[in-house]
């Protein structure tokens, strides 16, 4: 009996233990008065602790040293060549949306050491007589059917009417083109190109290939007579929306970033530890980040980096946040803060950014600003009310 007594004993501190564990590594703060303390890395202050007072300093020395720390610790090295871009145009209709657009499905391939990748883009250019247009290229990491060709199937996910009907041009390629969002797929894409990737500590992984995929939809979208490649806005929507981030920041002939609930390693703060943390998003999703990233585990104030670095180095170029009330697994107020904490590199170019000191109520959008943010009544999606607010960010920055 006593030895009953004893096994029941210790499973029961076992099973404790484990589900402490478990509590410290995933249960997710969603208390504001528990956000501990913190400091950012000063987005001005080069590594030799210098001020930066202007934008050539930052442009020469401080932005590129981000960059680099990104690609050191967070998404990883982006490969700079390849071999040889090809495309051709699969399928047509000039008389699209009722006559308003005409599609063009597009496949991209991409070679490098005689191994392809292939890029299906989806594209809806405005039937009007000014040519070439800006355009919006979403990343999309849903469902196919959201960027529907046929049209036969609608999706507020990607309103590809509404941005007709805007006047621009509405891109999509799907991730699994790149990287398949799977922990041991994803390796069947981009880093077949690039095998050196999967043994280096800083080797990008899936959101880096993703990443990499909207550069080279905008290298084609600058062989297209249609688009503006100078005015496109990448747009992605949570994982995809850490992509478009990044996809930014490495590539600045992106005009314009859209970022939708895009929460940790996207556009939060990670110091604050509030919703989604680094750990829980290693472990889930190992095949996102570095190798190098999983040394930041529990461990955020080692970083070098902090998310309003990433939002700094796409300065001057417009921004849009957006987060959903109801989804505080991507930090909402953490993602305002890490807005404001980007506004000096925006200063930097004399631009204001225009958001209040504090996070604005709910539905109340903010796009008359260099970094525009809303926070939108609901739940974790990509919705018309998020594209809406993106057109009329566009409609003032596009127009400039
Ligand atoms: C998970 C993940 C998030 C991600 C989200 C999504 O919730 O933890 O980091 O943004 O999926 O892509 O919808």
């Amino acid at each position: 009996m006593p030895y009953l007594r004893n096994f029941a004993l210790f499973s029961f501190f076992f099973l404790g233990l484990i589900s402490a564990y478990a509590q410290n590594t995933f249960e997710a703060n969603y208390d504001e008065s528990k956000v501990q303390p913190y400091t950012l890395p000063d987005v001005l202050k080069t590594a030799a602790n210098q001020k930066v007072q202007n934008k050539t300093t930052w442009e020469t020395v401080r932005r590129p040293e981000i960059i680099r720390l990104f690609e050191e610790n967070v998404y990883g090295q982006m490969p700079k060549s390849y071999d040889r871009l090809t495309y051709s145009v699969k399928n047509t209709n000039a008389s699209a949306m009722a006559g308003k657009a005409t599609l063009k499905e597009v496949l991209i391939e991409v070679v490098h050491n005689s191994k392809p990748v292939k890029i299906n883009l989806v594209l809806f250019v405005p039937k009007k007589p000014q040519k070439p247009v800006p355009g919006f290229l979403l990343i999309n990491n849903r469902g196919k059917d959201n960027t529907d060709p046929t049209r036969a199937h609608k999706s507020d996910f990607w309103p590809a009417e509404m941005v007709i009907d805007s006047g621009y041009a509405v891109a999509a390629f799907h991730v699994s083109d790149l990287a398949p969002d799977d922990t041991s797929r994803y390796v069947n894409g981009v880093l077949q190109l690039y095998p050196e990737q999967l043994t280096a500590n800083n080797g990008m992984r899936a959101i880096g290939a993703w990443a990499w995929g909207a550069s080279r939809v905008l290298d084609y979208f600058e062989k297209d007579a249609d688009i503006d490649a100078k005015k496109v806005a990448v747009v992605g929507h949570s994982r995809g929306g850490k992509a478009s981030l990044w996809a930014a920041a490495e590539d600045k002939r992106f005009a314009m970033c859209i970022t939708n609930c895009s929460g940790n390693t996207g556009a939060a703060l990670s110091r604050r530890r509030f919703g989604e943390t680094i750990r829980r998003i290693n472990t889930v999703f190992p095949h996102w980040f570095t190798r190098n990233y999983k040394k930041f585990n529990d461990n955020e104030d080692a970083l070098p980096v902090d998310q309003h670095m990433l939002i700094a180095a796409i300065a001057p170029r417009p921004l849009y946040a957006t987060n959903a009330s109801k989804d505080l697994w991507a930090d909402p107020r953490g993602t305002f803060l890490a807005l404001k904490n980007a506004e000096n590199a925006y200063g930097l170019y004399g631009l204001k950014s225009n958001l209040p000191a504090e996070s604005p109520g709910i539905n109340q959008p903010i796009v008359n600003s260099q970094m525009g943010y809303h926070n939108r009544e609901g739940e974790h999606d990509l919705t018309a009310y998020d594209w809406s607010n993106f057109l009329k960010f566009a409609r003032v920055h596009f127009r400039k």
